[in-house]
């Protein structure tokens, strides 16, 4: 990599659940493609993601997703400089499959490796929607796999505040479209159902919400919209009948439950951390009623708020920019480097 060369590039790649996804990404920052093979429609009978069905289609995917990154952005393989990957958190065999790409490439170019903790490249897409420095800040990621608060002291150092004890948020959007007999993935149906409903309907809980504690927890409200949709067990009370108004009252009330926890939790975190930026991330980061209640904490607190910006929320390469990061640092990984589905917070 020589430094008169007109432009670097990042060649990123994201395969760590159900998205198959390729960018390129120069060393400004600027995202010259992002393309993302999604795999809902295969799921969607199961209700969420099987992964064994998530790695074959990995498998089919990765290559004509990344010929068509490179084509979009206007280059080819070999002025490729560096490969990023996604190496952790997420199921094994959908990582194993970026990562082995990754590899190849790494070793058939020549070019150095970053291994990238997805979560936090969930973070970093609000770094790239702001064009600047956006560190240091509290972050959370709000996704279907997780539900994590950190103080990011710098876009390599994420100290973990917090995160849930069970369901991930997108998790409980996912399964309560489930009960309401809504499709996979459910965040974005619950969300438009919601508008037709009244969000005070039923009183569901907000768990931990009054608590110290800065960690979530998503499975009684869940059990919570599964008695008021179909009856509590062993009571002789019928439940309210399951009409479009009720269904869009369950969800409204619901959303709002989540939202008010999601909210309440930042606020605290930065006080707790004391910062004054706070980050959101996550494919339920995409949800209008909570980028709107985070808009009015943020007015309250004084405090910038940088929301990634829809695209980059749900799984996408585009993130992987924070390879850059890891190779201005000489964070470099080895061909042996291996996945680490369960790692949250990668240790370095
Ligand atoms: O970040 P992401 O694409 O994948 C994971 O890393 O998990 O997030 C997907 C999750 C799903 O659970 C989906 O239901 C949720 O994000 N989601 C939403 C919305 N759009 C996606 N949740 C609430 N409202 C939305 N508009
Ligand atoms: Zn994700």
């Amino acid at each position: 990599m020589s430094s008169d060369r007109p432009r670097q590039l990042l060649l990123a790649l994201e395969s760590s659940c159900d998205e198959t996804a390729a960018a390129v990404i120069d060393r400004q920052r600027k995202v010259l493609s992002s393309v993302v093979a999604t795999q809902h429609e295969l799921h969607e009978r199961f209700g969420g993601v099987v992964p064994e069905i998530a790695s074959r289609a990995h498998v089919e995917r990765i290559l004509p997703v990344i010929d068509e990154a490179i084509r979009q952005a206007g280059t080819t393989l070999s002025e490729i400089d560096a490969i990023a990957v996604a190496t952790n958190p997420g199921l094994v065999g959908s990582l194993l499959v970026g990562l082995t790409a990754a590899k190849t490439l790494a070793m058939v170019l020549d070019v150095p490796l970053l291994a990238v903790n997805h979560i936090e490249a969930h973070l970093y897409a609000c770094q790239i929607a702001a064009g600047r420095n956006v560190f240091p800040a509290v972050g959370l990621v709000v996704s279907g796999g997780h539900t994590n608060l950190y103080d990011c002291r710098s876009p390599v150092e994420f100290e973990l505040l917090g995160s849930t004890t069970d369901d991930a948020a997108g998790e409980a959007f996912d399964k309560v479209a489930q009960v309401l007999g809504l499709d996979y993935p459910g965040g974005p149906l619950i969300e438009k159902i919601a508008a037709k409903g009244d969000p005070k309907a039923i009183a569901f809980p907000r768990t931990f919400l009054k608590d110290e504690r800065l960690d979530f927890s998503f499975s009684g409200l869940k059990t919570a919209v599964l008695y008021a949709a179909r009856g509590t067990p062993g009571s002789r009370t019928p439940p309210v009948p399951l009409t479009e108004q009720r269904i869009a009252d369950l969800a409204a009330s619901f959303q709002a439950a989540v939202i008010d926890v999601l909210v309440g939790k930042c606020e605290q975190a930065l006080l707790k951390a004391n910062r004054s930026t706070l980050l959101v991330g996550g494919g339920v980061a995409a949800n209008s009623v909570f980028r709107n209640r985070l808009t009015e904490m943020a007015d309250r607190l004084s405090v910038e708020l940088i929301i990634a910006p829809r695209e980059y929320c749900t799984d996408n390469a585009a993130m992987g920019a924070i390879g850059w990061e890891l190779l201005d640092r000489g964070v470099f990984s080895p061909l042996d480097v291996d996945v680490t589905p369960g790692l949250v917070r990668k240790q370095r």
